[in-house]
């Protein structure tokens, strides 16, 4: 059994509990390079083409656009395939309530039936939102697992939780 994890996430200006900071690595990619030296994983970035703004403020009008109009962003690069790969674990920031419209691209371009999904989510209070019975809803031939919230600004500190729902999945 191979494992992937494909993660999309920002760095630059974000919001931490209250203050704007310009920071060099995205919370889910601090969570996916965690993961990563827990197991035995390939992993894989979804990076938009056309990254959004470095600005939180415009980022975030940007991004609700894109949620609103339905639009899918080109992404620089996708797997060549995904075939090896029977678990997947999905990781993305709450975007608006869900995961970024740059996972509905990565999500529309395989076929994911028979794979297990492991959603992870970081968020700063919104928990999972809707990501779940999204992905559900957008991959109704894959088996979606019960997802992980992390705290966004608290990935840091959050080695425990990550294992103990990697050991819960049997992924560790
Ligand atoms: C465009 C945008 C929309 C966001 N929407 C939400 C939201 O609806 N709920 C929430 O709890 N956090 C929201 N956040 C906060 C992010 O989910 C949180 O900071 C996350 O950890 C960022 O992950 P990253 O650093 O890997 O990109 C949003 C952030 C951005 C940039």
């Amino acid at each position: 059994m191979s494992t992937l994890i494909a993660y999309f996430s920002r760095a630059d200006e974000n919001y931490f509990g209250g203050e704007m900071r310009y920071i060099e690595k995205g919370n889910t990619e601090i969570v996916a390079e965690k993961i990563a030296g827990m197991i035995d994983t390939d992993v894989f970035k979804i990076e938009m083409e056309t990254p959004y703004a470095k600005e939180y403020m415009t980022c975030i009008n940007e991004a609700k656009e894109h949620k609103n109009k339905g639009i899918r962003p080109a992404l620089k690069a996708l797997p060549e395939s995904i075939d090896a790969y029977d678990r997947i674990i999905l990781a993305y920031p709450n975007y608006w309530g869900t995961y970024p419209m740059a996972i509905v691209t990565f999500l529309e371009h395989f076929d994911f039936s028979g794979k297990t999904i492991y959603p992870l989510c970081t968020n700063e209070g919104s928990g999972m939102g809707n990501s779940e019975s999204d992905l559900k809803k957008t991959l109704p031939s894959a088996q979606v697992k019960k997802g992980l919230s992390l705290t966004g600004s608290t990935v840091n500190r959050a080695d425990n939780k990550i294992q103990s729902w990697l050991k819960g999945n049997g992924l560790l």
